[in-house]
């Protein structure tokens, strides 16, 4: 006896989509392992407890599996489990290696049998990808790397050690010495300086227009650049920046860019500045958005592009909610 195990996430609690999802699932499961429908002795599925709109059972027989025994339940509700989940396991009286296969959403759950991805987000200031890039990352259940944090921190520590920020020289030197880590705490991503969480202090207006300038030094930029390809070969992972999809992982299997218009940015930024607590005005932040901008879109070296194959979204009126749904479409478009 063999058994093959499966599992496929949907977007929406509906029958047609559980249909799909179902058929999809089943077909890619008998496809990959070569078996016919008529040689699957039983099917068992579970789902999460979100999903009520149909049986997955149904829409197998429905989907031609009506030869084998089918049977669903549903899952216990588990804190921070993958949701809009439906498992499978496929009994065979046939000895085959089994191929196991994870489609969707439910990739992550089995990293060793699903294949490694990473997700581009890339875009400027304010255009919500950091808020989005995080959302898909806890849903997806992956990393999410901030890269803008380490450019911020580099910043930071050149600030600190009273570098010129127009001296590439000068910055590059203290780059040499630079110990940046980042770590992952409860899934949170937390910079570290010489072993200092800077977290908090790297997200100061001050630094902005600092990360921005010494952005634009290649040597920064190589440094940075090798630590972010050395974790996105690891693991899947989602990754916010400028210049992901265009030159940190060209070969990323899903680039996305955002854009918004500079008021909506700002506006943003200023929302968000306020509920820190900052004190800041809105023409100030619009003006230092806007240098920002032309300063990472002009830079000689991997300036802030659009890839050529990246999904282009503008996010001006559109909520986190509206973009992180269209960013799912598209993945599972493509998976
Ligand atoms: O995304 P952010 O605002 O935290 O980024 C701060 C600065 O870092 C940004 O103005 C440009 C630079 N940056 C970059 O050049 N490349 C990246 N991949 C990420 C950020």
């Amino acid at each position: 006896m063999v058994v093959i195990r499966g599992a496929t996430t949907i977007e929406r609690d509906e029958k047609e989509e559980i249909q799909a999802a179902v058929k999809e699932l089943l077909d890619k499961i008998t496809l990959s392992n070569r078996i016919e429908k008529s040689e699957i002795l039983s099917i068992v599925f579970s789902s999460t407890s979100d999903i009520h709109a149909y049986y997955p059972a149904k829409a197998a027989r429905e989907a031609g599996y009506e030869s084998s025994s089918l049977f669903s339940a549903m899952e216990p509700e588990i804190d921070g489990g993958l949701p809009l989940c439906i498992r499978v396991m496929l009994f065979l009286e046939k000895n085959i290696l089994p191929k196991h296969i994870y489609l969707r959403g439910a990739r992550v759950l089995r990293k060793d049998v699903a294949e490694k991805f990473n997700v581009a987000i890339d875009g400027p200031a304010g255009s919500g990808k950091s808020t989005v890039a995080k959302a898909l990352a806890h849903d997806y259940k992956i990393l999410y790397l901030d890269t803008g944090a380490m450019y911020r921190a580099c910043a930071l520590a050149a600030m600190q050690a009273c570098a010129s920020l127009d001296s590439e020289e000068e910055v590059a030197r203290m780059a040499e010495t630079l110990s940046l880590d980042v770590e992952y705490r409860d899934g949170v991503q937390h910079t570290l300086l010489f072993g200092k969480d800077v977290s908090e202090e790297i997200r100061e207006p001050s630094v902005s227009m600092a990360a921005s300038t010494v952005s634009k030094y290649p040597s920064i930029r190589a440094k940075m650049v090798e630590k972010q390809r050395e974790i996105a070969a690891k693991m899947s992972c989602v990754l916010d920046g400028r210049d992901i999809g265009s030159v940190v992982l060209p070969a990323a299997e899903f680039k996305f860019f955002l854009t918004a218009s500079p008021d909506v940015r700002a506006k943003r930024r200023f929302d968000e500045l306020k509920a820190k607590g900052h004190d800041v005005n809105f023409d100030d932040l619009k003006k230092e958005i806007q240098a920002r901008d032309l300063q990472d879109s002009t830079r000689e070296f991997s300036p802030l592009k659009v890839a050529e194959d990246a999904v282009v979204i503008d996010t001006s009126c559109l909520s986190v909610q509206e973009v992180l749904a269209e960013i799912k479409r598209k993945i599972q478009e493509k998976i």
